[in-house]
């Protein structure tokens, strides 16, 4: 299997005023393509930290990262930039949409800061897209005249609509209530069987996690259990 996101032994130190915060304290982990990852543990172990590292978000104290056959470490940051423009899609917790645009308009700004090629290739995947995530009528109301579970479908939309190798979500469903939450993780896992979509999502939600191929459970900055879910 080929290995979209390897870490090998990362560590991440936050300086706060006098004090070190180990946030992440040596972690090896590899995400194969295809792949449905769940990342659990308690607040605070340093599960989004590892998140914005995995993505190039955030620059690891040491230890390597090498994303799609990359080595992001050994990146200028212009580079890494441009690497996390290509490579990744990222899904938060308040879904992070432009207010002002419509869910139409969120898309194509993103296509358009990401894409590589500006031809109709991008607008025959957003079509597909769409209609994987059941959006094409919401498409021009804006965020404020979406439900929040819609807000996150546009969000997880915008997310792969360049198809990103790898999509990162940070608790996507958090905000959302039961229904909205099982809707979203509906389309998550849609999006990785049909389209092949690599995901690492993080969750509070066992039923989320349930729903993934493995389970990685950290503790303070440390994983402590990396097992694949057996499906009956
Ligand atoms: N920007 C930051 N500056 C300083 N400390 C931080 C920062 N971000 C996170 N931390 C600390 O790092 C640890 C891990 O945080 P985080 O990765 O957000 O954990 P989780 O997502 O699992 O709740 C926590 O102790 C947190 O307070
Ligand atoms: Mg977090």
């Amino acid at each position: 299997m080929q290995a979209i996101l390897e870490t090998i032994d990362l560590k991440m130190t936050y300086r706060v005023g006098k004090v070190d915060v180990h946030a992440l304290r040596g972690i090896t982990l590899t995400v194969n393509r295809g792949e449905y990852i769940a990342i659990m543990g308690p607040s605070g172990c340093g599960k989004s930290t590892l998140l914005h590292v995995a993505g190039g978000m955030l620059t690891p104290t040491s230890g390597r990262l090498i994303i799609d056959g990359e080595d992001v470490t050994a990146m200028t940051d212009a580079q890494r930039t441009e690497m996390r423009r290509r490579k990744i899609g990222f899904v938060f917790q308040r879904f992070n949409l432009f207010p002002t645009l419509t869910a139409e308009g969120n898309l194509k700004l993103a296509e358009r800061i990401y894409s590589k090629h500006r031809n109709g290739a991008e607008s025959e995947a957003r079509r597909r897209i769409l209609k994987l995530l059941k959006l094409e009528e919401k498409m021009h109301h804006k965020p404020l005249e979406l439900s929040g579970g819609e807000q996150q479908r546009v969000a997880i939309a915008r997310a792969v609509v360049n198809q990103p190798a790898l999509i990162l979500a940070d608790e996507p469903t958090g905000n959302l209530d039961s229904e909205n939450s099982k809707v979203v993780l509906d389309m998550l896992r849609g999006l990785n069987e049909e389209l092949g979509q690599t995901i690492v999502m993080i969750t509070h939600n066992p039923e989320a996690a349930g729903r993934a191929d493995r389970v990685v459970e950290m503790r303070d900055g440390l994983i402590v259990s990396n097992d694949a879910l057996v499906r009956g």
